[in-house]
């Protein structure tokens, strides 16, 4: 697939990626259209890809505890009503994802058809299943534990959040 704007990011340390979740809460909430949107997180182990949608979905509005789906593969959040263009997130981790026919069985085709946020860790091991994506996010640690960022636009939807992420502070 092709990408259409490439952005890096550094974040000095998780504040930083605290408050970039925080803007794009705000820019998904604040969106034209009902979302409809997958979001892939790429990175080594402990790059910080569960801690961004943590803290993404606490800016969502999300109080309850929120696990790392490494073992079921999904966890799934309904927002409340200020929420309601971005509708349901799913949370897959696909590190242990093996089974095709998971992807077919568990309903995972049904849910990247439907509207809603799409949050994937580890998408390269359901390559060939996974949509193509509208935002592309790869982390890399440095020595100093800062973590830098790379955004990558697949889709209109992806370009107007990298653009728009890109004037935030
Ligand atoms: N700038 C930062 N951004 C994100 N996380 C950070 C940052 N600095 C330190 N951390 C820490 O790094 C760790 C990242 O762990 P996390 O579970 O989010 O990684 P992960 O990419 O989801 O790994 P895995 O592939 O095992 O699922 C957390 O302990 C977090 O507190
Ligand atoms: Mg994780």
């Amino acid at each position: 697939m092709s990408i259409l704007e490439t952005r890096r990011l550094l974040w000095a340390d998780e504040a930083a990626c605290e408050s970039f979740a925080q803007s794009l809460a705000a820019l998904l909430r604040r969106s034209a259209t009902p979302v409809n949107a997958s979001i892939e997180l790429h990175g080594p182990l402990g790059a910080g890809k569960t801690s961004l949608t943590r803290h993404l979905l606490r800016a969502l509005g999300v109080s309850g505890r929120i696990k790392s789906p490494s073992y079921a593969v999904l966890e799934s959040y309904a927002l409340g009503p200020e929420f309601a263009q971005v509708g349901e997130v799913s949370h897959f981790d696909f590190y242990r994802f093996s089974d095709a026919r998971e992807w077919e069985d568990a309903g995972f085709r049904d849910i990247f058809a439907a509207p809603g946020l799409k949050l994937s860790e580890w998408p390269d091991k359901a390559a060939g299943m996974l949509p193509p994506f509208d935002l592309q996010i790869c982390l890399s640690v440095h020595d100093d534990e800062s973590r830098e960022v790379e955004l990558c636009a697949g889709s209109a939807f992806g370009l107007t959040l990298l653009q728009a992420l890109e004037g935030e502070p």
